[in-house]
């Protein structure tokens, strides 16, 4: 694994925001960076990362593994769907949200579609409870989804578009499910 010259660049500047012998604080961004660099990280991915901050292989994977918005395994090449299964997502629907990854996607997490276009996850709370069941796909949320438009909207990423992120039912998050009265 290496960094592109910019991100080499980029990254180096990252490091020199600390103090000698502190250079593993920017294990995160390192990290961040290698992902959207490689779409995943791979094992020389998180090696090189620790190598250029001077720290052991396992305290880099220690914190890879930690934090589920690092992936450890091929991700799908248009999106990665992340479905919230904490309790306000799972009672308002996110088990059909699940349903339909199984069905359009891949039976399990973490396997790719048959296209490679596609991959999923179920992840713990994303903090969008108010607007469940949501989803978060790279760094966006679809919220106050329905199986239906959430099968609506992986068709269209599949033919490329890009869906709105936010509430797809278009309401605020204070607002009761009917919307305002
Ligand atoms: Fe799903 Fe909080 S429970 S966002």
């Amino acid at each position: 694994f290496a960094f592109t010259p910019d991100n080499a660049a980029w990254a180096e500047g990252q490091i020199s925001k600390y103090p000698e012998g502190r250079q593993a604080s920017a294990i995160i961004p390192l990290l961040w960076r290698a992902q959207e660099q490689e779409g995943w990280l791979s094992r020389p991915a998180i090696e090189g990362v620790a190598d250029m901050l001077g720290m052991p292989y396992i305290r880099a994977l220690e914190v890879a593994t930690f934090y589920f918005m690092f992936q450890l395994q091929p991700v799908g090449s248009v999106a990665n769907i992340q479905i919230c299964g904490t309790l306000s997502c799972m009672l308002c629907g996110s088990e059909d949200l699940i349903s339909v990854c199984k069905k359009k996607i891949a039976p399990k997490p973490h396997q790719l579609s048959a296209d490679g276009k596609f991959s999923w996850e179920e992840v713990e709370c994303l903090g969008a409870c108010a607007n469940a069941p949501m989803a978060q796909i790279g760094k966006d949320y679809y919220e106050d989804m329905t199986a239906e438009g959430f099968e609506k909207l992986l068709d269209d990423m599949a033919a490329g578009k890009v869906p709105t992120p936010g509430s797809q039912s278009g309401r605020f998050a204070s607002e009761p499910a009917g919307g305002r009265t």
